[in-house]
């Protein structure tokens, strides 16, 4: 195995498109926060050179990578070893290398729970979550927010069949490991019931141009509305939140929290999330000002 001329442990994050990834930027921060001695780069990886560009990255001696989208699912095939929650999602974000081959693990639902329980201050138990969206984003998530046990949860998805198909997959993590009286099932965009306390939007609708996929209605006063997309993408979201009485929370925290679960997961000390996140902020404010 060449090994590269640092003596530093090498990460990246593997995507197509990577340039506007800002976990580079993230696990620097963590790494100079607990004196780990690592690098982390960014790897562009050509859309059908997933195994390939993995395989490159195994022999240039990598450590581990977080996966964005449109990897998260080949990670999950290729990795020899899946974590439970990376199963329940049938999806990493994260891959680990191990003496036998690549560990696979998904952070990203708790990084998503981290961030409503821990920096938003909402408790999920007892309440009722909506979630919009049935692709890779909301895969990620929906066991973690089962396993905060609220008492409801809706998946409301454009195709219908995506949503039922998920939560399918998940009927038996529910039975296993949550409350098996949360009340779950999937809805249309159109009726997908109306005053939630948490709506989570999984969905790529604004990266598309298109409106925001669910009416006004889905929201109670006060209700959390988080967007998982952070940046220009969440604007559109965050002022339909704003203009119907709810919090808007952008997914910000949530990226910075998955990164340290997954940082935990490579490095094995947990970092502290709060000041990365707000250099962050500012970070991307300026540059979008
Ligand atoms: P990812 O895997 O990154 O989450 P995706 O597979 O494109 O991205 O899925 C994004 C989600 O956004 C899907 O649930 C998609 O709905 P469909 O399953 O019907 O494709 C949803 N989505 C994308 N554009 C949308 C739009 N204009 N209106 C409503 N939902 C949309």
């Amino acid at each position: 195995m060449r090994h590269r001329p640092t003596d530093m442990d090498h990460y990246v994050v593997i995507g197509n498109p990577v340039d506007h990834s800002q976990s580079p930027y993230i696990h620097t921060a963590f790494a100079a926060q607990t004196g780990q001695a690592m690098a982390y780069g960014r790897r562009h990886c050509e859309l059908d050179r997933f195994a390939e560009s993995l395989q490159a990255f195994a022999d240039e001696g990598g450590r581990g990578c977080n996966v964005t989208m449109p990897f998260k699912f080949d990670a999950f095939r290729l990795a020899v070893e899946v974590s439970e929650r990376g199963r329940v999602a049938g999806a990493c974000n994260l891959l680990r290398r191990s003496a036998g081959g690549w560990f696979g693990d998904n952070t990203d639902g708790a990084g998503l729970l981290r961030d409503i329980e821990r920096n938003a201050g909402v408790r999920l138990e007892g309440r009722r979550v909506l979630v919009v969206g049935a692709g890779g984003a909301a895969c990620g998530v929906l066991g973690p927010l089962l396993a905060a046990r609220p008492a409801e949860l809706v998946l409301t998805n454009r195709t219908l069949p995506k949503a039922l198909e998920l939560l399918r997959t998940h009927r038996a993590a529910v039975a296993a490991q949550a409350d098996p009286t949360i009340r779950l099932r999937a809805a249309p965009l159109e009726d997908c019931g109306e005053a939630y306390d948490v709506v989570i939007n999984a969905s790529s609708s604004s990266v598309h141009g298109a409106g925001i996929p669910v009416p006004a209605r889905v929201l109670r006063p006060g209700a959390l509305a988080l967007d998982m997309m952070y940046g220009p993408s969440a604007r559109a979201f965050l002022a339909w939140a704003d203009a119907h009485g709810a919090i808007g929370r952008d997914g910000l925290g949530m990226l910075v929290e998955q990164a340290a679960e997954a940082f935990e997961v490579f490095r094995g000390v947990q970092p502290e999330t709060r000041p990365v996140l707000a250099a962050l902020r500012l970070r991307m404010e300026q540059a979008s000002s």
